[in-house]
């Protein structure tokens, strides 16, 4: 990521403000599998609201982002709940780069929503615990047809979901419009033999 996308995701954050907005139904509908607590990364969570939800529920949770914003405000939210929370500032193209190593498992739950990461399901597959799983979703490129935005670089291809979670074990993976107005690729998934 270049310093530009650096600032343009910490002007988001700064222009957010302090409020946490509610965590997402893909997350909070697998509340019966998230029942185990351990270790969780949140990888690109912005400002906490998936971590702080977690935590909530007994997770010790790492919050990874390039944003310094986006993890003061994390960091603050967790203050104001009497939560813990880690907070890791990273760029996924350092771990591209190998300048950086993918934050070191195991790990029982990582969740990716709404950033596209494609090399995350290998690194998940090296770094989930043998219980451990994957929560991914991102809209797909059917999602331009009603919005213009994220813009197509962002978004996942029809189908393209289903190749990238290869290193791993998929347990459940849908594509379709949602609730929320988007058209999304949702994918949860465990490693292989786990
Ligand atoms: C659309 S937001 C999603 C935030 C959060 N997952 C959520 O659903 O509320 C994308 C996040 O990715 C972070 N991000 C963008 N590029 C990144 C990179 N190269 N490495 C790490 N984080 C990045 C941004 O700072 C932002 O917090």
């Amino acid at each position: 990521m270049s310093a530009a996308d650096r600032e343009t995701w910490d002007a988001r954050w700064s222009a957010r403000g302090v409020e946490l907005s509610e965590p997402e139904a893909f997350l909070t509908d697998q509340a019966t599998r998230l029942a185990g607590g351990g270790r969780a990364l949140d990888l690109a969570g912005g400002s906490g609201r998936h971590a702080l939800w977690l935590a909530a529920r007994g997770y010790d949770v790492t919050l990874l982002d390039v944003s310094p914003r986006a993890l003061e405000a994390a960091g603050s939210a967790a203050s104001a709940r009497g939560l813990g929370l880690s907070l890791l500032e990273l760029d996924t193209d350092a771990i591209d780069a190998g300048a950086a190593a993918f934050p070191p498992g195991p790990w029982d739950v990582i969740l990716c929503h709404h950033f596209l990461w494609r090399p995350l399901f290998v690194h998940a597959g090296a770094t989930l615990s043998e219980a451990g799983l994957l929560l991914f979703a991102q809209p797909t490129r059917v999602n331009l047809e009603r919005h213009p935005r994220p813009s197509a670089r962002f978004l996942l291809e029809p189908g393209e979901l289903a190749e990238l979670a290869a290193p791993l074990r998929v347990l459940s993976l849908s594509e379709g419009w949602r609730a929320s107005g988007r058209h999304e690729a949702q994918l949860v998934a465990a490693r292989h033999g786990g």
